[in-house]
């Protein structure tokens, strides 16, 4: 443990703030499986991390559980009220266990610990966000996800319904909220500025969602790869290149396909305050952690960058001789290219 104390001190200084909360470096383990117990949350601490965001607490996942429950009882499942009585006792349960969480990683730990709630609507679900306050949860991130099936929902509804959300638990608590969102919007410069008029204090870009796919040999919908690949950053570098110039004072917490230091680099370079880590650690283990940490430095080192900040947000859109670079969506350079080109 010493050893590793010292290890850290000889690395510069990769001290930042997030969401107003002092971390010793910007990586941030994001919610996932990682981050669902104590002895995870403990080994993650120990290879350095700057900040863990808890496993989210699924609004679907009691839904679900409660139908589930309720098709298979067949005595009860005339009674609404029987399916109201299941549904109250899963999420009291749900939510006791997301608090016992929350109170033993803050005594575990001494970094930030960040609560993290799956909303699909801004009901009662949202009031829980008082309880992880109350247990100690130095934010909250909320992890909303609507998918609209049907084709007569206007598109202004889907944006609304995150501001909803984010209404509603900011009415809730005082600590910091953060919404984490996916990439599919119609304006993410809109979104993101709206979000914060609402009260948001930063935002994740992006979430990666289960995503389908096709067996041919067995002809049946299967589940993608669920980890992501370095080439994903590719997703998120324009956005927080584009975000972090146009809106002010939102923390921008990098996800996607950073998985080794370049890429948490690239990301501070384009202006993002924090990085956040999930498949690289699923893949590589926690010694992830410490090699990124040692490659933020050396590059540090070689650009004689004595903190974060002499070089966050350098080559994002406000701060490049020519922003044009961050619009640019066609290929147009390379079809004239006998490599590319139809030619
Ligand atoms: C196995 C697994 C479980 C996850 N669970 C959650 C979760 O509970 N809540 C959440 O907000 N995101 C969850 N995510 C998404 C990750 O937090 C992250 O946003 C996404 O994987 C993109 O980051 P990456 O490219 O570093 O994997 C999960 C991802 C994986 C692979």
């Amino acid at each position: 443990m010493e050893k590793e104390i010292i290890k850290f001190k000889i690395m510069g200084n990769l001290e930042t703030t997030y969401l107003g909360l002092k971390l010793k470096n910007p990586l941030v383990a994001a919610s996932s499986g990682l981050t669902g117990s104590v002895e995870k949350i403990k080994e993650l601490a120990n290879a350095g991390i700057g900040a863990i965001v808890l496993k989210s607490v699924f609004e679907e996942q009691i839904n679900g559980e409660v139908t589930s429950l309720m098709s298979k009882d067949s005595q009860n499942s005339g009674y609404p009220e029987a399916e109201d009585y299941i549904k109250g006792y899963l999420r009291d349960n749900t939510i006791k266990k997301h608090i016992e969480l929350i109170e033993s990683a803050k005594k575990a730990v001494d970094i930030p610990v960040i609560a993290s709630v799956n909303c699909v609507s801004s009901d009662e679900w949202t009031t829980f966000s008082k309880d992880f306050q109350d247990a100690g949860a130095d934010a909250l991130e909320l992890n909303i996800f609507y998918l609209p099936t049907s084709r007569h929902e206007k598109p202004g509804i889907v944006e609304q319904l995150y501001i909803d959300v984010l209404q509603k638990v900011k009415s809730e608590v005082s600590i910091p909220v953060v919404v984490k969102f996916g990439i599919y919007h119609s304006n993410i410069i809109g979104m993101a500025d709206k979000l914060k008029a609402n009260g948001a204090s930063g935002v994740v870009m992006f979430n990666r969602f289960y995503e389908p796919d096709i067996n041919i040999e067995t002809l049946e919908l299967t589940a993608s790869e669920i980890f992501s690949s370095p080439a994903d950053i590719r997703r998120t570098l324009r956005w927080v290149g584009m975000v972090s110039s146009a809106v002010s004072h939102l923390d921008i917490a990098a996800s996607t396909g950073i998985h080794d230091s370049n890429a948490v680099i690239k990301q501070l370079l384009a202006g993002a305050q924090v990085a956040q880590l999930c498949s690289t650690i699923y893949l590589n283990g926690t010694k992830v952690i410490p090699e990124i940490l040692s490659g933020i430095s050396e590059f540090m080192k070689k650009w004689n960058f004595k903190k974060i900040e002499d070089f966050r947000g350098r080559l994002s859109y406000k701060n490049i001789p020519d922003p044009m670079l961050y619009e640019r969506s066609q290929f147009m350079k390379y079809f004239s290219n006998e490599k590319y080109g139809t030619h």
